[in-house]
């Protein structure tokens, strides 16, 4: 991980989707670089044990349980936090993904429906929801992805998925643009396929070995390259980025 040691003392940050995989390992690094980490997710006993880990290494984390598809659920989370903790320095929004790659003609309604709303239309409505609450200065950093460059050339994407992320990332300039005059800086990280449970089960560990043989590092991602990048982004450093998007895929879309 990056050496800016302690830069994030005293600083404020909400993770949403920071239980596990990608997310896991922002909460643990943004709580190592001395942030209060407020981690939110759904399963209260995946958050209560990250918690304890980050508590165990002298870090200082709160669990959130809270499901990202519902805006009400979110806003009463939010003013809660605001409520125990003040104003928010930086906001993760790490909630997406897919669970299998479905043929085209056979992706339904809802299947279509559901993919954007926890990839696109989440992000939306919580950025909606905590803009009052950020602090001028603010970082707002979402995850993006190679798919939502377009369809990789050499493993298999899934269509819904990478619209629904190429939304994202256009609505990251958009922010951009809106927060400007606040100063905060609004931002993406696209990672590649990335070794967490979730893409394991999707693609197999022989499957991440043959996407690295695509990328000209061959290097089967970590959830520790895009918490770097995203760690970059949240720092002091970072303040002249914004409307950004940044690649951790290795190289294998350029
Ligand atoms: N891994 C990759 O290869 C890869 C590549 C490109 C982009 N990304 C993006 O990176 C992000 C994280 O991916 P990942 O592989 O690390 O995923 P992951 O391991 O499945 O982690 C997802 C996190 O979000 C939480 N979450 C999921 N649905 C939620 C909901 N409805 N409300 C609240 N929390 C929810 C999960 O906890 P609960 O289930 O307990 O709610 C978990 O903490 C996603 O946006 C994904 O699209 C990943």
């Amino acid at each position: 991980m990056m050496t800016l040691s302690k830069s994030l003392s005293g600083k404020l940050a909400i993770v949403l989707g920071g239980s596990q995989g990608i997310g896991a390992t922002v909460s643990r690094q943004l709580a190592q670089e001395g942030a209060h980490v407020c981690v939110l997710a759904r399963n209260k006993d995946t958050l209560d044990d990250l918690i304890k880990d980050i508590q165990e290494l002298g870090g200082k984390a709160s669990a959130f349980s809270v499901d990202a598809t519902s805006s009400e659920a979110l806003a009463s989370t939010f003013t809660s936090i605001h409520k125990q903790f003040g104003k928010v320095d930086i906001f993760v929004h790490l909630v997406g993904g897919f669970t299998q790659f479905i043929p085209f003609e056979k992706i339904t309604e809802q299947e279509w429906n559901q993919v954007l709303q926890l990839n696109l239309t989440s992000a939306m409505l919580s950025t909606q929801k905590i803009e009052p609450l950020l602090k001028d200065g603010a970082r707002v950093v979402y995850i993006g992805s190679i798919a939502g460059l377009g369809p990789s050339p050499s493993a298999k994407s899934y269509m819904p998925y990478g619209v629904a992320k190429a939304g994202l990332m256009t609505m990251v300039k958009y922010l951009a643009k809106e927060f400007g005059s606040r100063k905060i800086t609004v931002n993406s990280v696209s990672p590649g396929s990335t070794a967490t449970e979730r893409v394991r089960k999707i693609r197999g560990d022989d499957g991440l070995l043959e996407v690295a043989k695509g990328n000209p590092l061959n290097h089967v991602l970590q959830p520790e390259d895009s918490a770097a990048a995203i760690l970059f982004l949240v720092s002091q450093q970072a303040k002249g980025i914004t409307g950004s998007n940044l690649n951790v895929n290795a190289g294998s879309v350029m």
